[in-house]
């Protein structure tokens, strides 16, 4: 992959799946200047992008014409045999996305890198059926993609080690904050945590501790305001390891270690109270409750994204 002597203009990138995840990932390459193939089948999806596209471009406060570099695709077209990447965001699905990879290394030669954006299958399981597994890797992007930078790059044991530099520079170059996972273990690094925390989140509800609400409160007015400036591990040293031990050693032995999904959780989404778009999840929602939330967070988003020049290049 190179990513040094040609201009973006000239360089064009693929991106399968225009949902969430693809729109943003789309806006990006394109405000960084390069060509953008987004491909859905699905017509409602593909109908969405062009106002989808534009509300994020002037949400970042960017050009307008970005969006012009964005051409839109029911079917992979020829062009992406000619990109530099090719980044799949198709649903959460592992026979689909093996299709997709199937599709796309019987269409690009062996130098466009394939990476999948999926969040916690592993990319080995993906790319089980391509004759060039050297190209492909894992970038698990967060949502919104634009305004949470961080990209988690995936090195599956089949993929060349030496496309890993030339994938994080060139998402660098784009504004986004990459990091080298060196092992392909399910949810990678920051979905692995995150689970972690939800999995204890729910297990206090379900016990009867505390209720959902109180689960929030909790986070975000404690340790939950600090993350975003210091990592667990930096608070460890900064209080000592000798306290962190002591409280492992009193806690570990408590905490849940449910190795399913948990009956709340399960009896939940049997019951179709799935979460904010219908109403009801672990909280009650309305539907003006889910727009200020998340027109409240995508603006807090932009600033921090903004603001934080804090990187990790390391490979
Ligand atoms: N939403 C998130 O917070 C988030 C964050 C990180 C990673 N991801 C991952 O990104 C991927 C996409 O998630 P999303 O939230 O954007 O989903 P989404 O449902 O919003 O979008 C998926 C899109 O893929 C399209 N699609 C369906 N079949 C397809 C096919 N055969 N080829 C191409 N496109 C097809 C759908 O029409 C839809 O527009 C998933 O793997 C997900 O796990 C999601």
């Amino acid at each position: 992959m190179s990513t040094e002597a040609t201009r973006p203009a000239d360089r064009a990138v693929g991106v399968i799946g225009a949902g969430r995840m693809g729109v943003g990932i789309a806006q990006i390459f394109a405000a960084g200047g390069f060509r953008v193939h987004l491909v859905d089948p699905i017509d409602d999806a593909r109908a969405k992008v062009p106002e989808r596209l534009a509300a994020i471009t002037a949400r970042r406060r960017q050009a307008a014409d970005v969006v012009d570099r964005v051409s839109l695709h029911a079917t992979a077209p020829a062009e992406i045999a000619g990109c530099v990447l090719v980044i799949e965001a198709a649903p959460e699905t592992v026979e689909l996305k093996q299709r997709i990879f199937r599709d796309l290394d019987a269409r690009c030669g062996p130098e466009v890198v394939l990476a999948t954006n999926t969040s916690v299958i592993p990319v080995s399981r993906v790319a089980t059926d391509v004759r060039h597994p050297g190209r492909v890797l894992g970038m698990h992007f967060w949502n919104p993609p634009y305004a949470v930078r961080l990209v988690e790059v995936i090195q599956a044991e089949r993929t060349d080690p030496a496309l890993i530099a030339p994938a994080m520079a060139l998402l660098a170059e784009v504004g986004q904050k990459p990091v080298h996972v060196r092992k392909d273990v399910p949810g990678f690094i920051g979905n692995r945590l995150q689970h972690a925390l939800k999995r204890e989140a729910i297990a206090l509800v379900e016990n009867g501790v505390c209720d959902a609400e109180t689960v929030d409160f909790v986070v975000k007015n404690s340790f939950g305001a600090r993350l975003g400036l210091m990592g667990p591990l930096e608070q460890s040293d900064l209080v000592g390891l000798g306290l962190t031990l002591a409280i492992h050693s009193v806690l570990l032995s408590d905490l849940d270690c449910s190795r399913a999904p948990q009956r709340l959780l399960v009896d939940k989404v049997a019951a179709g109270e799935t979460g904010a778009a219908v109403g009801r999840g672990f909280r009650d929602w309305t539907p003006e409750a889910r727009a200020e939330l998340e027109n409240r967070l995508d603006a807090a988003l932009l600033d921090a994204a903004g603001g934080s020049g804090e990187t990790k290049n390391t490979g």
